[in-house]
């Protein structure tokens, strides 16, 4: 068992770091802001759904948690997103690009629209950009930072989810490398979690399952299924000092999933 100074100090990894979460509102983006401000970091979420995105500041508490309105599509929102937590907090340590949207699955990409395509990749990938671009231009004077972008499997296999989506994800691991390099002089580093199926509104909405289906979901360990804590204390690592020389990664959160081939082979497990 840890002792009590141990505890203490595993209590405050993010002890005087500001952090703007993008899509904070609910789901994973929520559950970072709610660990993260229990480690002593500053919050500010920035999304589309207000009165969530307030709910949850509220509940975190005003000290540790504020809310901004933005939709990570506008370069103008983002830019306010990012001076609001300069003005509040004078510094922003971690931008975590979170915020995402998903298409309607269709069977062929016959029927899919390129509007559509284009609308996924807007939020998922444009989104990142714009927030990576104002974060550095206030992280680059102060020689430091960390900024964490949300991929997902679908970062590097394919065959899980929508074109759209899928593309977007692999497209935002090329700009966490792009950044990783371009950044690194400044000591930003540039990194990226990718979580597995997390059973939570989002996910089942798109896969279209209720609870009992979410439990029979593929897992490669067995018995253990993926939750929203997990992928936000990947990101609070990453988001941390312990992490310091951890650049240009792509930290699969997968339980092997996009290591590993079930199958076929000796550990098959397809019968
Ligand atoms: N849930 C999963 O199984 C799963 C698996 C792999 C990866 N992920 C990734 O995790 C991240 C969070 O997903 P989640 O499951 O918490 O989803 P979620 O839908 O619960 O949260 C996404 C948030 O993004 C916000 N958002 C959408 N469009 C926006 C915009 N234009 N501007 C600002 N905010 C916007 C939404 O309002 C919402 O609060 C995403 O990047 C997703 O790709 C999720």
């Amino acid at each position: 068992m840890a002792s009590l100074p141990q505890l203490a100090l595993e209590a405050t990894r993010l002890q005087g770091k500001v952090a703007l979460i993008t899509g904070g509102a609910r789901g994973i983006g929520a559950c970072m802001a709610r660990l993260f401000s229990r480690h002593g970091a500053k919050v500010v979420i920035a999304d589309i759904r207000d009165q969530q995105g307030q709910a949850v500041c509220n509940d975190i508490g005003s000290k540790y948690a504020s809310y901004v309105h933005c939709d990570v599509t506008k370069e103008s929102d983002v830019e306010t997103a990012v001076n609001t937590a300069i003005f509040k907090h004078q510094k922003l340590d971690i931008l975590v690009n979170n915020a995402f949207i998903i298409n309607e699955a269709k069977p062929s990409i016959v029927d899919n629209e390129v509007t559509e395509f284009e609308r996924i990749l807007s939020v998922n990938l444009t989104g990142p950009f714009l927030g990576t671009k104002h974060a550095a231009k206030v992280m680059i004077p102060e020689r430091k930072g960390s900024i964490i972008n949300v991929g997902s499997v679908c970062s590097s296999v394919g065959g899980v989810a929508t074109h759209a989506y899928t593309s977007s994800k692999h497209g935002l691991v090329g700009l966490t490398k792009n950044g990783a390099a371009e950044l690194g002089k400044f000591g930003i580093r540039v990194n990226c979690v990718s979580p597995y199926f997390v059973a939570n509104v989002a996910a089942k909405d798109f896969f279209q399952l209720d609870d009992e289906g979410c439990s029979s979901v593929y897992s490669n360990l067995e018995g253990i299924y993926l939750q929203e804590e997990d992928v936000a204390q990947a990101a609070l690592y990453l988001a941390s000092d312990e992490s310091r020389y951890i650049s240009g990664h792509n930290l699969a959160i997968d339980g092997g999933f996009t290591s590993i081939n079930p199958i076929f082979g000796l550990f098959s497990r397809s019968k």
